[in-house]
């Protein structure tokens, strides 16, 4: 079955806070996105509040008929308004101030308790629980451990490895071919633990469909390579363009 997109639209709102304007309006993003046949809709509340606003959330739980996953770290402002908000899924991400975008996956095992509390107040709240790490055995005991419902693995190093001149040379495929297994063996032991398995953190239309092609991968979280060409292309077609990336690389 070819897994679903949630579209992250966290660059919609980038632009929107280059000048602190009214526009692109994100909540008529997250429609077109849906009418595009986007499975759901990401956005990813920071602490600094670079691109989505509180008040986005808000709007976009009122409007998006689909599945909103909210990312966030697991602090306690950020429980708050999840449990506020309630949005369908919450995926639990690390989070530094000074990066420029995630930085490899949550460390459960080192955070033990804080994500274990941070799992029980979501599921308590009705909230699908997601962790995203990297794909890591160690990390998956964890998530199951602490009754995760989904981990999405971190994409962000097989990623690397397919772009530009590196993915040219040898060394390059050879690491991606290396990446591709871990994802592919982590999602394996994801799946006999009866946790959901998603993906997601720099996949692009070249390199998403051999990700696609690991049946247990059920969910993928794209965003910065849509919107890029969205800017192009409009984000209807940008969108629909994602989903035959994807639904190709799972026949393949
Ligand atoms: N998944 C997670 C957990 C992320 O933090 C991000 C980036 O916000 C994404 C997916 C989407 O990554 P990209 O914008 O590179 O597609």
């Amino acid at each position: 079955m070819t897994a679903r997109l949630n579209v992250n639209i966290d660059h919609v709102a980038t632009v929107r806070q280059a000048r602190r304007a009214p526009e692109p309006s994100i909540v008529a993003a997250a429609m077109l996105c849906e009418q595009a046949g986007a499975d759901g809709i990401t956005i990813h509340l920071r602490g600094d509040r670079r691109h989505i606003q509180d008040n986005d959330l808000y709007a976009l739980r009122q409007t998006v008929t689909t599945y909103l996953n909210v990312e966030m770290a697991a602090n306690e402002e950020m429980m708050k308004v999840a449990l506020d908000n309630l949005p369908d899924a919450v995926t639990l991400v690390p989070e530094n101030p000074n990066e420029i975008t995630t930085e490899g996956g949550l460390d459960a095992r080192a955070n033990l308790s804080i994500v274990r509390a941070a799992v029980h107040r979501l599921r308590e709240g009705g909230i699908i629980t997601s962790l995203f790490i990297d794909p890591d055995p160690q990390q998956i005991e964890v998530a199951h451990e602490i009754g995760a419902q989904q981990v999405e693995l971190c994409t962000a190093e097989y990623a690397e490895a397919t772009l530009g001149a590196r993915a040219a040379h040898n060394e390059g495929a050879m690491r991606a071919a290396h990446e591709l297994r871990r994802l592919r063996e982590a999602a394996t032991l994801a799946m006999q633990y009866g946790i959901r398995v998603a993906a997601g953190h720099g996949l692009t239309y070249r390199n998403v469909g051999a990700v696609a092609s690991i049946e247990e991968i059920t969910e993928f979280n794209i965003g910065h390579n849509i919107i890029s060409r969205a800017i192009f292309t409009g984000l209807e077609r940008a969108v629909l363009e994602m989903r035959e990336a994807i639904r190709a690389g799972s026949k393949s």
